[in-house]
C-alpha cells in the first residue's frame, strides 16, 4: 500500500483533529507539524503523541521535503492563499480548511496554480462527511423527496471570546464576514443537497451583539442554477446552543434534519424520524475529519475530482461574498462574480 506524508500547518484548535484523521488512515502518515510559533507545533505533536514528527516554523522547509505529498492548512483564513498557491508550485496535494479565501481573486489565483499542478484538492467543508448528511442523501436518492424546489440551511454558532480563535476571526481582515468566517457551512451544504451552483443572490446582516468588526447575523436567500431556491443563516451572535438546521422540501416529501414525511410512504400521518448522529455541536472533536481525510486520500489513489474541491467551492465562497456585496448596497447579484 502506498503511505502518503502530511504536514498539518498552523498548530491551533482544528490541527490536533486533522493529525488525528490521518493517523487513522494506513495510507497516511503524518511526517511534519508547523505553524508560526515552534511551541504551538510542539503542543500539538504532544497532544497527538507525534514525539517523532518533524517541527517547523517555515513553512517552505516543509515544503521542500520528498517525503511529504500532502499539505493540510489550518492558519488563519487570511494565510490559505498564500499557503495553497506555495504547496500546490511546490506539487502537494492541499486539504485547505475553509474558507478557502476571503475574495474573488485569490481564489482565482488559486484554483489555477491547483489546477496548473494537477494536484488533488479538498476544502474542509467537513460536515458533508456528517451522518445526516448521508441519511438525506439517501432520503433524495431513492426519490423519497422527489424533486427538492426548495432548501434552507442554518448556522447557528455563538461565537465569542470563550471561542479559541475568536481574538483574529471577530476581526475585518482576517475573519472578514459572518458567512465568509463560519456559515460557509450553511452555503456549502445548501449546494450539496441542491446539486446545483448559485446564480443570484440577496442578503441582509445585523448585527447581533458588539463581538465583531463584521455583523455577526446574516440571512441570504438565492437562486440556482437548476430553478430551485434556497436559504441560509449564519448567525454567530446566539447565545443559546449550537445548532445546524436543514430543511429540504420536494415535490413527493420534505426533510426537516432527521425527521422526513413522504408521498412514498402511503398513510403517513406525521413525520418520521430517522436516528442518526445530528451535525449538533461546534466542537472540532465532533465533526467527522476522518471522513474528509480519507477522502482526500481515495481522490489521489483513484486520479479524481473531489465533489469538495478547490474548483467545486468557488461557487460556495462568490455566493459569501455576493451575500455582503448584496447586504452592503441592497440589491441582488448575479454569480460569477465579475
Ligand atoms: N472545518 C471546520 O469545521 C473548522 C473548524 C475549526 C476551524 N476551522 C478553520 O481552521 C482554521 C484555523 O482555525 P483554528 O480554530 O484552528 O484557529 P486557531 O486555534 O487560532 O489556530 C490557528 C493557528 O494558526 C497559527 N498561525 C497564525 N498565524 C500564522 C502564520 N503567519 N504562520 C503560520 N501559522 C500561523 C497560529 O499558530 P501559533 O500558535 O504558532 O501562532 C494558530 O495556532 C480557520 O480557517 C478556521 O476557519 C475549520
Amino acid at each position: 500500500m502506498k503511505q502518503y506524508g502530511v504536514a498539518v500547518h498552523g498548530a491551533g484548535w482544528v490541527a490536533a483533529e486533522h493529525v488525528r484523521a490521518f493517523d487513522a488512515d494506513p495510507r497516511s502518515q503524518v511526517i511534519t507539524i508547523s505553524s508560526r510559533r515552534e511551541s504551538s507545533a510542539a503542543r500539538v505533536a504532544k497532544m497527538t503523541n507525534h514525539s517523532e514528527a518533524v517541527i517547523e516554523t517555515d513553512l517552505s522547509r516543509v515544503l521542500d521535503r520528498e517525503d511529504v505529498q500532502i499539505l493540510v492548512v489550518c492558519t488563519p483564513h487570511d494565510l490559505h492563499p498564500a499557503n495553497t498557491i506555495a504547496a500546490a508550485r511546490a506539487g502537494k496535494h492541499v486539504l485547505i480548511e475553509k474558507p478557502a479565501a476571503l475574495d474573488t481573486s485569490s481564489l482565482r489565483r488559486m484554483r489555477e496554480e491547483v489546477a496548473k499542478a494537477g494536484v488533488k484538492s479538498v476544502v474542509s467543508f467537513v460536515l458533508r462527511w456528517n451522518p445526516l448528511f448521508d441519511v438525506i442523501k439517501a432520503q433524495q436518492a431513492n426519490g423519497a423527496l422527489g424533486h427538492v424546489y426548495m432548501t434552507e440551511v442554518d448556522y447557528v454558532h455563538g461565537v465569542g471570546p470563550w471561542y479559541g480563535q475568536y481574538e483574529w476571526c471577530r476581526t475585518l481582515a482576517q475573519g472578514r464576514s459572518s458567512f465568509l468566517n463560519a456559515g460557509c457551512h450553511a452555503v456549502d451544504a445548501l449546494r450539496y443537497f441542491t446539486e446545483s451552483d448559485v446564480v443570484e443572490v440577496s442578503a441582509y446582516t445585523v448585527a447581533g451583539s458588539d463581538r465583531f468588526e463584521y455583523p455577526g447575523t446574516a440571512v441570504m436567500i438565492c437562486k440556482f442554477e437548476n430553478g430551485s431556491i434556497g436559504k441560509a443563516l449564519s448567525n454567530l451572535d446566539d447565545r443559546a446552543p449550537y445548532k445546524f438546521r436543514i430543511s429540504l422540501y420536494g415535490d413527493r416529501g420534505t426533510m426537516l434534519d432527521n425527521r422526513i414525511h413522504s408521498q412514498t410512504v402511503p398513510g403517513q400521518t406525521d413525520y418520521a424520524e430517522i436516528p442518526t448522529i445530528l451535525p449538533d455541536s461546534g466542537d472540532v472533536s465532533h465533526h467527522p475529519f476522518r471522513g474528509e481525510a480519507s477522502h482526500l486520500l481515495d481522490c489521489i489513489d483513484t486520479n479524481e475530482e473531489s465533489h469538495v474541491s478547490l474548483g467545486n467551492s468557488v461557487n460556495t465562497h462568490e455566493v459569501c461574498i455576493a451575500a455582503d456585496i448584496s447586504a452592503a448596497e441592497g440589491r441582488p447579484v448575479s454569480l460569477p462574480l465579475p
